[in-house]
């Protein structure tokens, strides 16, 4: 810690025409208790080249009036030098507009030559309110490089989820769903060259136990990575508006005038991952009985919205401690250079994700839907 600023030697700049002053100045900081290195300089040449970043300065005095120079004028070449330096105007006669016009001006204090007795008290002050704001703004700088480095680490994460998922899915694809399939052959194999009931009894139900094992690791596959968006997003978030429906039995309308979209890398997955967070939620939360999903292409911007007719959110419910889903989303959005708006009312919740792409749209590999394509599934292997 530093120690009181009292005890500091301060380094003073002085800008005052009569050497006198100066000194009787210097007699009032002693006087008070105040040890100081000053400088006194009276022209603009000299204090300019006091400003040069090399000089360091706790704090400037300046006289009103000086010989082809003035205090406010001074104010103004401080600003301009972009230093932050606390500063005094010191006056034998400050009107009340100067003295206002030089607070604007970012003066810290002004007063009178004849009530030099307030200079310390003046001095010390702001000195001491400088370093509290230098303080807070290294806080301040502080915690925004925290938050920064949060947010990267957060999009660093899904970023990272999402290359472990896909790796996990590929060993499941090539490992499990291949040995599984060779397993399959060969029980049909022994199916077909034995007479025993028994043992054909058996190899069925070992058919059938097979079956499942392939259609438990096939869905768990799907989470991990959903293998339809191979098909391009359009296709993939038709078909999960499909699923839903089925499955929840809410209504699930699914519209774009896009049949493909060729897309950045990422984008997809972003979008997909949103639509997907957004459905789990209306199951959730919404009580809804009809969820709209809509992708759209204008200016250049993406967007994905999925609007619901539910009870709606306030904003308790997004300041959850232990709700990550859109936050998540936020931070999902993030590493494609997108963002996430939410709105919601008694009407329902709408959630937006908008992804500028880099290129204007004409430039996108696009084709208009003709007719809605038929569902797909994309849980298939081959066959087997
Ligand atoms: N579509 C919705 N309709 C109503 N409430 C919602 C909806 N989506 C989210 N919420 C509310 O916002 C909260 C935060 O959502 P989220 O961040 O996805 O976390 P989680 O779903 O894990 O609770 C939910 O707990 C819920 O109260
Ligand atoms: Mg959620």
């Amino acid at each position: 810690m530093s120690p009181p600023l009292a005890e500091q030697r301060l380094r003073l700049l002085h800008l005052e025409d009569s050497e006198l002053d100066h000194h009787l100045t210097l007699a009032h900081l002693r006087r008070g208790g105040l040890d100081v290195d000053a400088v006194r300089v009276d022209s603009e040449v000299e204090f300019l080249r006091e400003l040069e970043p090399s000089q360091e300065w706790d704090i400037i005095v300046s006289d009103y009036n000086l010989p082809g120079f003035s205090g406010l004028v001074a104010l103004d070449l401080l600003k301009a030098s972009g230093r932050s330096i606390p500063f005094i105007l010191v006056s034998g006669e400050i009107g009340e507009d100067t003295a206002v016009e030089a607070m604007r001006n970012g003066a810290s204090d002004y007063l009178l030559k004849n009530n030099l007795a307030r200079l310390v008290p003046a001095l010390l002050h702001a000195v001491e309110a400088h370093e509290l704001l230098l303080a807070r703004q290294r806080a301040d700088r502080e915690l925004g490089e925290q938050k920064q480095r949060v947010h990267e680490l957060a999009q660093h994460l899904q970023t990272s989820v999402e290359s472990e998922r896909a790796a996990i899915a590929r060993e499941i694809h090539d490992d499990v769903g291949g040995s599984l399939t060779a397993l399959k052959f060969d029980l049909a194999w022994i199916a077909r060259h034995s007479d025993s009931p028994e043992v054909l009894a058996r190899v069925n139900s070992a058919l059938e136990t097979v079956s499942h094992a392939i259609e438990a690791s096939q869905r768990v596959m799907h989470n991990l990575r959903p293998a339809i968006l191979e098909q391009g997003l359009v296709a993939a978030l038709q078909w999960m508006a499909s699923r839903f429906e089925k499955r929840t039995g809410v209504t699930c309308e699914f519209r774009s005038r896009y049949d493909h979209l060729t897309l950045p890398a990422g984008v997809p997955l972003v979008a997909y991952r949103t639509a997907q967070e957004a459905l789990t939620n209306v199951t959730k939360h919404a009580q809804a009985s009809h969820v709209q999903i809509d992708l759209t292409l204008a200016g250049g911007v993406l967007s994905l919205e999925i609007s619901d007719n539910g009870r709606g959110l306030n904003h308790d419910d997004l300041a959850k401690v232990r709700s990550f889903g859109i936050r998540g989303l936020h931070e999902r959005a993030g590493t494609v250079g997108g963002w996430v708006d939410l709105s919601s009312g008694p009407a329902g919740t709408t959630l937006i994700l908008s992804v500028p792409l880099e290129m204007m749209s004409e430039e996108l590999d696009f084709e208009l839907a003709e007719e809605p394509s038929a569902p797909y599934d994309p849980t298939v292997w081959g066959n087997i």
